[in-house]
């Protein structure tokens, strides 16, 4: 049964292998180790948003707005012309750490102000590592919750643990309504590695789990629907 709008992701080929898109309201984790691609899926995802007329919210506790609005250009993204639906906001860590009720209802505030439609988060990596396991789980949830509460869609990245199958500290992916892992997939060590992504978790989507190929070019991320990884 079809009960709620599916967002696209805005990346080729991937939308048709989670049943159609994100359902509205759900918050998907992606998560790789570096430079798989986390940053790239959630311009795309902001990015085709946007040229739907969705506000839009991209908080980076990674890069700057400069460094972002590159990136996404570099692949073919120019958000500048978007200016009035989207909001870029640089989360600094500490004062997440310090305050976690300021900067969640701040946020919130944001949120409902705009009547945001897709937010993404990137990367909740670094707040994840600089704080103590109840103090994560309290960030985390508590992140969660403004996103639910604002009734958006949501893409978090984070950064998997030393295996590449779960993420580092395995919170995400269990408060997420899905989650989605970049892989990166070596059959000989002096051979180039494979990319594969493979959908883990879509809560209420039957979906496949088998890993599917991916590239990145310069017109970012394209998902080879089909195609076998060897
Ligand atoms: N034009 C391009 N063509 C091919 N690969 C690219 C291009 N631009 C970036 N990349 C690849 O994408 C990676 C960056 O992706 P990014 O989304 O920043 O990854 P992450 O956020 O997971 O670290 C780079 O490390 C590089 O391997
Ligand atoms: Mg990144």
């Amino acid at each position: 049964m079809i009960y709620k709008a599916m967002l696209s992701t805005g990346i080729e080929g991937l939308d048709s292998i989670i049943g159609g898109g994100i359902p509205e309201g759900h918050t998907v984790v992606v998560y790789g180790s570096y430079g798989t691609g986390k940053t790239t899926f959630g311009l795309h995802f902001i990015y085709e948003g946007l040229k739907n007329n969705e506000k839009s919210v991209f908080i980076s506790l990674d890069e700057d707005e400069d460094s972002i609005l590159e990136s996404a250009k570099s692949f073919g993204m120019d958000l500048e012309p978007f200016n009035d639906k989207l909001e870029i906001i640089r989360l600094d860590v500490v004062m997440v750490k310090e305050s976690l009720e300021k900067v969640t209802n701040e946020l919130l505030n944001v949120f409902k102000r705009m009547n945001v439609r897709r937010i993404v988060i990137d990367s909740l990596s670094i707040l994840e590592s600089l704080f103590d396991e109840k103090e994560r789980w309290l960030a985390i949830s508590s992140l969660r919750d403004i996103i639910k509460q604002s009734g958006a869609t949501a893409i978090l990245t984070s950064e998997s643990d030393k295996s590449g199958e779960s993420t580092k500290y395995g919170i995400m992916e269990y408060m997420s309504d899905g989650a989605i892992n970049l892989k990166i997939i070596r059959k000989h060590p002096l051979e180039e590695p494979v990319l594969a992504l493979e959908v883990v978790k879509m809560r209420r989507i039957r979906h496949s789990r088998k890993p599917v190929p991916y590239m990145i070019t310069d017109r970012g991320i394209t998902v080879m629907e089909g195609a076998e990884i060897f």
